[in-house]
C-alpha cells in the first residue's frame, strides 16, 4: 500500500471492509497542511481532558502544528470527513519520534489509539526506521501500561518543557521500541 499525503491508506484492508456499515469505517491517512486547525483541535480536546489536573493550557497552537507538518508528518484517522484522531511522526536517521497521539474524547476506548500507533509504526518501519521513541509525562499513571502492552520500555527521563507552568512538579519519561 502506498502512503501519499492526503490519500487514504490503511486500517481496514479492502477485504475487511465488506459487511461493515460505511459510517463505521475509519481510515488512517497522512494529513495535508490545510488540516492544521482540525489537528490542533483534536489534540487540544484530548489533552485537555487528560491533563487538566496538572496543566491548564492548550497543548498546541495551529502554528505549531503547521511547523510540525513541515518537519514530519501527522497520520490522521478520518471518519467520514472529520478528523477523529492523530499522531505525529518525525524521522531522524534510523530512529523515529512519535508524539501527540490524540483521539477525540467522544470516540476513545474503541481501538482508535491502538490503530494510530500501529499505523505510525508501520509507516516508519517501511521508511527505514529501526526504533520508535516516545516520551510521556510521569504524572500520567495510565500511560506506561498502555505503552508497555504495545512493546515500549523505559529508557530514561528528561526535564519537562522549559517555561511551561504546571500545577504539580513533573518530568518526561522516555520510552522506546524496536521496529525490526
Ligand atoms: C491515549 C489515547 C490516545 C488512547 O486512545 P484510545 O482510542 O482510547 O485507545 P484504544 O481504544 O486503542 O485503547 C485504549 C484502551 O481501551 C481498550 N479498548 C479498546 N477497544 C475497546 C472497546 N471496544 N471497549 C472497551 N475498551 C476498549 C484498549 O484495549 C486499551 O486498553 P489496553 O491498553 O489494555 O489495550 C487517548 O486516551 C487520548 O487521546 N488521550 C489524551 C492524549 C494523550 O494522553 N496522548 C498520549 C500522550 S503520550
Amino acid at each position: 500500500m502506498t502512503w501519499r499525503r492526503g490519500f487514504y491508506t490503511l486500517v481496514q484492508r479492502v477485504g475487511e471492509l465488506s459487511g461493515i456499515p460505511k459510517r463505521d469505517i475509519m481510515l488512517v491517512r497522512i494529513a495535508m497542511p490545510s488540516e492544521a486547525k482540525a489537528i490542533a483541535d483534536v489534540i487540544n480536546a484530548a489533552f485537555r481532558q487528560a491533563e487538566s489536573f496538572f496543566i491548564e493550557r492548550d497543548r498546541i497552537t495551529v502554528e505549531q502544528v503547521q511547523s510540525l507538518l513541515s518537519t514530519g508528518e501527522f497520520l490522521v484517522s478520518d471518519g467520514g470527513g472529520a478528523i477523529t484522531g492523530c499522531v505525529y511522526v518525525g524521522m531522524k536517521g534510523d530512529r523515529c519520534y512519535l508524539g501527540l497521539l490524540a483521539v477525540d474524547p467522544k470516540v476513545q476506548k474503541s481501538g482508535l489509539g491502538s490503530k494510530l500507533m500501529t499505523a505510525a509504526e508501520d509507516h516508519c518501519r517501511k521508511a527505514g526506521s529501526r526504533f520508535m521513541d516516545i516520551q510521556i509525562v510521569n504524572l500520567r499513571k495510565e500511560l506506561p501500561d498502555f505503552y508497555h502492552r504495545r512493546g515500549y520500555v523505559e529508557t530514561g527521563t528528561a526535564p519537562f518543557t522549559a517555561g511551561v507552568n504546571t500545577r504539580l512538579p513533573c518530568h518526561f519519561v522516555k520510552m522506546s521500541k524496536p521496529l525490526v
